[in-house]
């Protein structure tokens, strides 16, 4: 696996850049005649992302109806609720291109089962309907180093039989969520992290210590690594590449390359 960081001006030009090889990523994907499987996130970043890859997919882009979406995290809320990070997706990016609804993967709302059995019928779908390997993992992080909804010292970062588990007290509001685990996320062949902000840069370097960076973004180990029980981003895998999407503010606590 490689490590990457990219840092761009601003978080308009990080969101521009994401959706352009998203967008890329799975037209090429179907050209090699697959079906592209994306996983989307929740936050502010991830909502631009969305606004930039459907104003840049009108009148061209992938197929829609032949891309498979999954989210990396969900909050359990009622399905109307405007916190739920499946409506943020879908208000952004999914009512404006052809997606066949089929191919949509929201973790379960609540309507009243529970969140255990919520997060099990996740872990069920995903085993039953998805892929060996996603082909793009998106992720935001919080200035706390969380991922999804895998939070610093919480016991959901040890999970390795389940691919979806409930977080039933998040810190970060609302405190109920299904997650995908460790080893879901690392079924990818690409994560790539969308991060920017100032209030993040800490997290970020701590994220990225141990590694040393080259002018071009190849990241190489030089030393040990954050324990990902303080910052769960830093346990994060790919089977081919993680890839850091920074603006100049999240970047700016990084040792100069
Ligand atoms: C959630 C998100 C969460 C998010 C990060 C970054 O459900 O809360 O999935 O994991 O991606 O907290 O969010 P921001 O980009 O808004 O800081």
């Amino acid at each position: 696996m490689t490590i990457r960081v990219e840092v761009l001006d601003s978080p308009g030009e990080v969101a521009g850049d994401v959706a352009d090889r998203l967008l890329a990523l799975a037209a090429r994907r179907q050209a090699d005649g697959g079906v592209p499987s994306i996983v989307l996130t929740g936050g502010s970043i991830a909502d631009a992302v969305h606004a930039e890859v459907a104003r840049r997919s009108a009148g061209s882009g992938p197929d829609w109806g032949a891309v498979d979406l999954w989210w990396g995290d969900e909050r359990f809320v009622a399905a109307d609720s405007p916190e739920r990070n499946e409506g943020q997706a879908r208000r952004a990016l999914l009512d404006h291109v052809p997606v066949d609804p089929a191919r949509v993967h929201p973790a379960p709302a609540d309507t009243g089962q529970g969140l255990d059995a919520a997060a099990a019928a996740y872990d069920a779908a995903l085993r039953e309907q998805g892929p060996e390997a996603f082909d793009l993992v998106l992720l935001g992080m919080g200035p706390d180093g969380h991922v999804a909804s895998l939070f610093p010292g919480y016991p959901q970062l040890e999970v390795t039989d389940r691919l979806a588990v409930a977080v039933p007290d998040a810190p970060k509001p609302p405190p109920a969520r299904v997650s995908l685990t460790c080893p879901a996320l690392a079924r990818a062949r690409e994560v790539w992290f969308v991060v920017t902000s100032a209030e993040k840069s800490a997290a970020v370097a701590r994220a990225l210590a141990g590694l040393a960076l080259d002018r071009d973004g190849a990241a190489r180990p030089t030393g040990a690594r954050t324990d990902p029980h303080e910052i769960p981003a830093a346990g994060i895998t790919a089977h081919d590449q993680v890839t850091w999407f920074l603006d100049t503010d999240a970047a700016s606590d990084l040792p100069p390359r």
